[in-house]
């Protein structure tokens, strides 16, 4: 039902190309970190936890041509050097940081137990494959969690690409609908279309209509509209980076798209796994937000639609203060506010 966003397969990685969606469905090959960091800077990997895996089998391709016999001291070196350097892809999106720092901890790990260069290399091959299984499982769980909270619900409305295509293979946001169809429920997902980059237009529609579920497109600014008129139950999204006090950051659009539900009664949900939840920032002040090219607003698919020079302003991001958010959807359960305390107890901190 399904597509896999991304896999290993023959000592490489290979990936949905996203850029070409939705006219063409074709899968890159990658076999090297720089290949890997273009990837995802220009969005062919995208998506919060699909950003995670990426990074993993990105430091992995890094390091695996490094010379054994070079020794552990400059392998070392060299692992936190490329790390580095994955990291400088996108900003914003935490998991990334979490799966090349669980990479990193791995290697010190195996370092401390008198590995060899060889096999600290693939164990952490082994790790990255754990990060993939890993969140494939995230993902069931946040759609059987999910399924709980909107079962009996006709409608939700999404924003940006929170599906399959932004993780392992099953989604966040869009968990919960795909096992709403396995159970024999169909749930219509109205999908903002996400200017300036058409996610919504080009990937969720396409993911949903691919897999059975009525899908209808809307610009962005007829959410509130289409609210108005009682046509959602429901809001869900995903997230890039969740603070501790609930503050979230996701695409741009979502904070607005949060103040309309407010507005009409329609609760706001936000669905992600624990390593999208970032426990060391108080609030989403400290969350890093994207700014990408002015073109993608002013020549957007290239179409010119604005003055050549015209001044533009770009976060790729936006923060939903956390007293707009009704409940967060994770693979361990729903967590309701107040999402300070619950988060400390649900991720075993308190
Ligand atoms: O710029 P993108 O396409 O990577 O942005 C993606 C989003 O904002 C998603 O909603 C978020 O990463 C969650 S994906 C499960």
């Amino acid at each position: 039902m399904t597509l896999k966003t991304i896999q290993w397969l023959d000592n490489a990685v290979l990936a949905i190309d996203q850029t070409l969606l939705p006219a063409e469905l074709v899968y890159d090959r990658i076999e090297t970190i720089e290949s890997m960091w273009d990837a995802i800077k220009r969005l062919k990997i995208r998506g919060a936890p699909a950003i995670g895996i990426a990074g993993a089998f990105g430091l992995y391709l890094g390091v695996r041509t490094l010379p054994d016999a070079a020794g552990m001291d400059a392998f070392s070196a060299a692992l936190l050097e490329k790390a580095a350097y994955l990291a400088s892809s996108r900003p914003t999106a935490v998991n990334l940081f979490w799966a090349l720092n669980r990479l990193k901890e791995k290697a010190s790990v195996l370092r401390a137990a008198g590995r060899s260069v060889a096999q600290i290399k693939e164990g952490l091959l082994d790790e990255s494959i754990a990060i993939l299984e890993e969140d494939r499982r995230m993902c069931r769980a946040i759609g059987e969690y999910g399924f709980a909270l909107i079962a009996g619900k006709k409608t939700i409305l999404t924003h940006c690409n929170a599906g399959g295509l932004a993780t392992s293979e099953y989604g966040t946001a869009l968990a919960p609908v795909y096992v709403a169809l396995e159970r024999g429920q169909t749930i219509r997902v109205f999908a903002d279309e996400t200017r300036p980059l058409l996610q919504g237009a080009r990937i969720t529609a396409f993911e949903l209509s691919r897999a059975g579920i009525p899908v209808t497109l809307i610009c962005d600014n007829m959410a509130a509209v289409v609210m108005a008129q009682g046509k959602i139950d429901a809001v869900i999204v995903g997230a890039d980076r969740i603070a501790a006090n609930g503050d979230t950051a996701n695409k741009i659009g979502t904070y607005g798209l949060a103040l309309a539900a407010h507005a009409h009664g329609v609760p706001f949900h936000v669905a992600a796994p624990a390593s999208t939840f970032d426990l060391t920032l108080a609030s989403g002040a400290g969350i890093p937000i994207e700014e990408r090219d002015a073109a993608e607003i002013t020549c957007g698919f290239g179409k010119r639609t604005a003055p050549s020079g015209i001044e533009v302003f770009n976060p790729a991001f936006d923060v939903t203060p956390f007293r707009y958010i009704t409940s967060f959807i994770t693979d361990q359960g729903v967590i309701d506010p107040p999402f300070s305390n619950n988060f400390q107890s649900r991720f075993g901190l308190a």
